[in-house]
């Protein structure tokens, strides 16, 4: 059995003994955590936006969170993000970038950026601008909460000097994002925003990936936790939309196209760019190892979503008025695409410690603990 494979039975057998979920009691490893992505990192941003449609601020999302609350994470419980922060000693995911404004702008900027960080991330956002914004009405693009992320980054200079801006550089930036831009792709011919120009429109998405990370590195980050794309053919909704049920893989050959150039792109930065560090999760092997060998995971239901309507539980998001099944921990997805919080248990425990090649060169835990 390949070492990985190994690695996700263990995960199976802790998880199934309770190992995981027992709270973590040590110090934070890193001074703060900067999140930028879309609705598998997004914890409230999209709340704050009036006019965007791609939210979950409504039961049955929540369902699992403390008090049952609907915070506006796609999910039933804590996300994958939530989870690697539980790891690494918070209690959970920074708050929203979003979620300050006026009275609290302060406490913001003095209390919670420096000691636990800011969510940026913003459901149904993309690598590129254009992602999401005409299904959604609005998100907020990768490019956009770098933007945003710079305004903090001024703000705190100004307000706590050099020493407060030097601890960026040991704090971790978590991203998660380029699923939308290649759903996308594939409504090209309603969408047109990653264009409908053939195969390479995974080479624009790397190069203004690119972009984005190099504007990060210059405004402070230095240590980058990166989860590639899932296995995104095999989302409740892809195999409603094919015939016979099975994963899409057209779509799944893309995440892992999508991942090889990902995994290129960080190389030649970390040679480029002095002080450098990553740590890429391979989010497609980890999801389609589970797939794959469902006898060997704790999931028995690795089709249908849990809360939605019709064939697969996948022809509607999860609402109020939903079908909600009745074992959320067995089932692998919470609704049309995301993982339920058992799921990203899973995903966010893997990322911190699981081996290479799912993780290259290094984990999370261990980018943490860089000197
Ligand atoms: C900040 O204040 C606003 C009201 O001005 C409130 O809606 C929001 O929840 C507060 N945010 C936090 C994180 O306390
Ligand atoms: C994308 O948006 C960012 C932030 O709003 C902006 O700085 C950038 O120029 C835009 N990029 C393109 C290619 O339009
Ligand atoms: C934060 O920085 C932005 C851009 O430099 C500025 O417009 C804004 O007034 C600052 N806000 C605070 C609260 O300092
Ligand atoms: C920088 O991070 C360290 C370790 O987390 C912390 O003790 C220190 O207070 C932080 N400095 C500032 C200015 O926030
Ligand atoms: C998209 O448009 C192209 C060119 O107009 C066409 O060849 C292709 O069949 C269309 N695809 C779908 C799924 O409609
Ligand atoms: C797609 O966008 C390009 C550039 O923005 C534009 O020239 C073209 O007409 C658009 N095509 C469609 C089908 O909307
Ligand atoms: C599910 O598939 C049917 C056709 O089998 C299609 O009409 C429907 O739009 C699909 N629903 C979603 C949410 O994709």
């Amino acid at each position: 059995m390949a070492k990985s494979a190994i690695f996700s039975l263990w995960l199976n057998i802790s998880l199934y003994l309770g190992i995981l979920g027992l709270h973590v009691s040590h110090a934070q490893l890193v001074p703060a955590l900067y999140i930028f992505g879309d609705s598998t990192a997004d914890v409230g941003t999209n709340h704050y936006l009036p006019d965007s449609k791609a939210r979950a601020d409504f039961l049955y999302n929540g369902i699992d969170f403390p008090h049952s609350k609907p915070t506006g994470r796609f999910s039933n419980g804590y996300n994958t993000i939530d989870w690697i922060a539980q790891f690494m000693g918070f209690d959970q995911s920074p708050p929203p970038y979003l979620s300050f404004s006026g009275s609290n702008i302060s406490q913001f900027l003095i209390r919670t950026v420096p000691t636990k960080g800011v969510n940026f991330a913003s459901g149904g956002s993309g690598i590129l601008n254009c992602t999401g914004q005409k299904q959604w009405g609005r998100v907020i693009s990768f490019g956009e909460q770098v933007q945003q992320f710079s305004i903090v980054r001024s703000n705190i200079s100004e307000l706590l000097g050099g020493s407060a801006v030097a601890n960026f550089s040991k704090s971790l930036f978590i991203i998660s994002v380029g699923s939308n831009d290649i759903f996308e792709h594939f409504a090209a011919n309603t969408s047109n925003c990653t264009g409908t120009a053939g195969r390479d429109y995974i080479t624009t998405l790397i190069s203004n990936y690119e972009t984005h990370l190099r504007n990060l590195f210059e405004l402070g980050a230095r240590r980058f936790g990166i989860v590639s794309v899932g296995a995104i053919g095999c989302c409740p909704i892809q195999r409603n939309a094919s015939e016979t049920g099975d994963c899409l893989d057209i779509m799944n050959v893309d995440a892992q196209l999508f991942y090889t150039a990902l995994r290129g792109l960080l190389s030649k930065l970390s040679s480029e760019c002095k002080g450098f560090l990553y740590a890429l999760g391979d989010a497609y092997k980890m999801s389609k190892n589970i797939i794959d060998h469902p006898h060997k995971s704790v999931f028995t239901e690795l089709k249908k979503a849990c809360c939605g309507k019709g064939k697969w539980n996948a022809q509607s998001p999860c609402r109020p008025d939903s079908k909600l099944c009745g074992d959320r921990t067995t089932h692998l997805f919470w609704d049309q695409f995301h993982p339920t919080a058992t799921a990203s248990s899973l995903a966010a425990y893997g990322l911190y410690t699981g081996p290479q090649p799912l993780l290259v060169p290094m984990n999370f835990v261990e980018l943490a603990l860089l000197p």
